[in-house]
C-alpha cells in the first residue's frame, strides 16, 4: 500500500540527557573556526574552482584571520595535488595559518595525502569514514567491529606515514562521517579507537569533527549528542571538540551554535554557507552572531562587500539578497512603522552609546555598510521614511503635519506605478507638489510704517501668473498676505516652520507654512531661498498654486494625525 509521505520517514530519537548543561551556557569566546570553502564548499560546486580561484579564495580566507584553512582534497584530483604544492613550493602559507587536507580511510588515498603535503611545515591531516548504521549495512557492508577495525587500521598508517616526515608538525583529525546518524555509544567507541592509536598530548592535541552530515534532527538533539561525546570519550583533555554542521533543515547556524554551548571548542563551515545541497554551516553568520552577545569573533568582516565579491566569483554563484549581514536588502527597511522607530532612534543616538536601534540587530558600518540603504520607501512605506530620506539626502526636516501630508502624495505615486521610490525620486514629487520650480519673488522692498507695522512690496510669479503685491501688515509675512488678499486670494497663515539648509555662503532658508484657503482648503506651501522672507513668502505662493490646481491634481488631502 502507498504510504502518506510523514509514513515514510523514521522519527529522530531524543537522547537521555537528564542532567544536560548546554541550555545554561552563554557563548563568551570565539570558537576555532576552520574553513572548508575550498574543500567541502569546493566539492559542492556546479564548476569546481581552478586553480586562480582556489588561489583568491585561499589569500581572502588569510586575509579575514582564519588560522585552520581545509585546502582540498589532494588524493582526489590533479588540480587539488597541484594546488596543494602551489601552496607548498611557493610558499604561500603564513606562520601563523595551519592547512588541513581530507582523506577517507582507504590506504592508497591516504598515501598520495602525505606524499602531496611533503615539506610543509605544518599540516592537519583529516581521516574520515562513515559510521551510522545506513552506511554500515547498506553501503560499506562492514558491521562495527569491522568499521572499528577500518577506522584503526587507518589510523595507524596516519602514524607511520607522519613519523617518516619528521620535520612537519603534523596534527591529526578524525570525523566519524554521518555522526549525526550514529549510535552515541558506538560513536565513543569509535574515536576512542582512533585516539588510542593517535594519543594525543596536552601539546599535541588531536581534533575531534563531529558532522551533521546530513541535518536530520532539531539543533536542540544534536546538542545533547555533543554534550554526551564531550562527557563520554576518552582522553577529552587532550582533544579539540570541533562540529561540522550542514543545513539541510535549515538549521545549521543554530546547530553550531548550540553544540559549542554543548562542549564544542571548534567549528568547520564555509563562508555564507555554501556546500553540498543546501550547504555547510555558514561561518560569517556565526561569527557575525557573536556581536551580538558583546564577543569579538576574531575574524574580519569589516568589508563584507569584498568578501562576498571574492566569494561569489570563485563560487560562481551569487548570495542572496535576504542572506544574513551581506545580502543587499538586510539593512533595509521598508515598512514605515519600522522606519519611523529607526528614525527616532538614530535622532537620539550618541557617539560611544550602545547599539541600540530598532530593526537594525548590527551596525551597518561595522561590516563597510553605510545607512544608505537602510530606508527605502516603497508602497509599504509611511511617512517615515520619506521623511527620513528628504533629511538624510537633502538636509530637509519636514514638520510632522506636513509628512502626513506629503506621504500621502508619494503614496498615491507609488500606487499607480507600484514601484519603490528613491530618494531622488521623492524629491522630484516633493518639487513638483510643493511647486518649487513655479513660484519666484523678485526684490522684495520692506519698509517700517511705524513700531511694529511695515510695508511690503514686492514682483510675484506663481505658476506663470505675474503681479506686483502691495501690503501692510505686523511684519513682512503679514503684510504680503494682506496684499494678496487685496488681490482677492482668500489667504491665512495657520502655522510657521522655517530651517536653514547647508551652512556658510551656500545656506539657504526653507520654510513651510500652513494655510487656509478660501476659507476651507487648509494645506501646505514651502518655499527656498537664501533669504528667509522670500522663502517664507514663496511658501505662501506655493500654496496657493497648489490651491488652484484642477482638483484631481491637487493635494489637499485630510491631515490626520
Ligand atoms: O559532512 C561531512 O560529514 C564531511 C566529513 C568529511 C567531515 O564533510
Ligand atoms: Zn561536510
Amino acid at each position: 500500500m502507498l504510504k502518506q509521505p510523514q509514513q515514510k520517514y523514521r522519527p529522530f530519537a531524543p537522547v537521555r540527557l537528564a542532567d544536560r548543561r548546554w541550555p545554561d551556557a552563554v557563548l563568551d569566546r570565539a570558537p576555532v573556526w576552520l574553513s572548508t570553502d575550498l574543500r567541502d564548499g569546493n566539492q559542492a560546486l556546479i564548476e569546481p574552482m581552478d586553480l586562480a580561484r582556489k588561489l583568491r579564495l585561499f589569500e581572502m580566507l588569510v586575509k579575514v584571520g582564519f588560522k585552520e584553512i581545509e585546502v582540498g582534497f589532494p588524493s582526489s584530483s590533479q588540480t587539488e595535488f597541484d594546488f596543494l604544492r602551489r601552496l607548498i613550493d611557493e610558499d604561500r602559507i603564513p606562520a601563523d595559518v595551519t592547512i588541513q587536507v581530507l582523506t577517507p580511510a582507504r590506504e592508497p588515498l591516504i598515501r598520495r595525502t602525505f606524499e602531496a603535503l611533503e615539506g610543509v611545515p605544518r599540516a592537519i591531516v583529516h581521516l574520515y569514514n562513515a559510521t551510522a548504521p545506513v552506511m554500515r549495512e547498506k553501503v560499506l557492508g562492514l558491521d562495527e567491529d569491522g568499521v572499528v577495525a577500518l577506522v584503526e587500521t587507518h589510523a595507524r598508517l596516519f602514524v607511520d606515514l607522519a613519523n617518516a616526515r619528521p620535520d612537519t608538525q603534523w596534527r591529526f583529525e578524525y570525523s566519524p562521517e554521518t555522526f549525526s546518524d550514529t549510535e552515541l555509544p558506538f560513536a565513543k567507541r569509535v574515536v576512542d579507537a582512533v585516539t588510542a592509536i593517535w594519543q594525543p598530548t596536552a601539546d599535541r592535541k588531536c581534533i575531534i569533527n563531529l558532522p551533521t552530515t546530513v541535518e536530520r534532527c532539531t539543533p536542540n538533539v544534536f546538542a545533547d549528542m555533543v554534550e554526551w561525546m564531550h562527557r563520554h570519550i576518552a582522553r577529552r583533555e587532550h582533544i579539540v571538540l570541533s562540529v561540522h554542521p550542514h543545513n539541510d533543515r535549515g538549521t545549521g547556524t543554530a546547530t553550531g551554535e548550540l553544540a559549542l554551548m554543548a562542549g564544542a571548542e571548534r567549528i568547520e563551515g564555509c563562508l555564507f554557507g555554501n556546500g553540498e545541497r543546501t550547504g555547510n554551516l555558514d561561518l560569517v553568520n556565526v561569527a557575525l552572531n557573536l556581536y551580538t552577545q558583546g564577543v569579538a569573533p576574531g575574524l574580519d568582516f569589516s568589508d563584507i562587500d569584498e568578501v562576498r565579491r571574492c566569494v561569489e566569483h570563485c563560487n560562481q554563484l551569487p548570495v542572496h539578497p535576504r542572506h544574513p549581514y551581506v545580502g543587499d536588502l538586510v539593512y533595509t527597511s521598508f515598512s514605515g512603522s519600522h522606519q519611523d522607530a529607526i528614525r527616532k532612534a538614530f535622532a537620539q543616538r550618541r557617539d560611544g552609546d550602545i547599539w541600540d536601534i530598532p530593526y537594525l540587530p548590527i551596525d551597518p558600518k561595522d561590516l563597510g555598510r553605510s545607512y544608505d540603504a537602510v530606508i527605502r520607501v516603497n508602497s509599504q512605506s509611511g511617512k517615515g521614511g520619506i521623511a527620513y530620506l528628504l533629511e538624510a539626502e537633502y538636509g530637509i526636516e519636514l514638520p510632522r503635519r506636513l509628512q502626513i501630508e506629503f506621504s500621502q502624495v508619494v503614496q498615491a505615486v507609488m500606487d499607480d506605478t507600484g514601484k519603490e521610490q528613491s530618494a531622488v525620486d521623492i524629491w522630484g514629487i516633493f518639487e513638483r507638489e510643493y511647486a518649487l520650480n513655479e513660484v519666484s519673488v523678485a526684490h522684495p522692498a520692506i519698509t517700517s510704517v511705524e513700531p511694529g507695522v511695515v510695508s511690503l512690496g514686492a514682483r510675484v510669479d506663481a505658476a506663470g501668473r505675474q503681479m506686483q503685491v502691495e501690503g501692510v501688515g505686523a511684519g513682512p509675512i503679514d503684510a504680503f498676505v494682506a496684499g494678496l488678499q487685496a488681490r482677492g486670494e482668500r489667504v491665512r497663515v495657520l502655522d510657521y516652520h522655517e530651517h536653514a539648509i547647508g551652512s556658510g555662503a551656500d545656506a539657504r532658508a526653507i520654510a513651510f507654512l500652513e494655510l487656509r484657503l478660501d476659507d476651507q482648503t487648509s494645506l501646505f506651501g514651502v518655499g527656498i531661498d537664501a533669504d528667509i522672507v522670500s522663502a517664507s513668502l514663496k511658501a505662501i505662493l506655493s500654496g496657493v498654486v497648489r490651491a488652484r490646481r484642477q482638483p484631481a491634481q491637487a493635494a489637499s488631502v485630510a491631515i490626520v494625525a
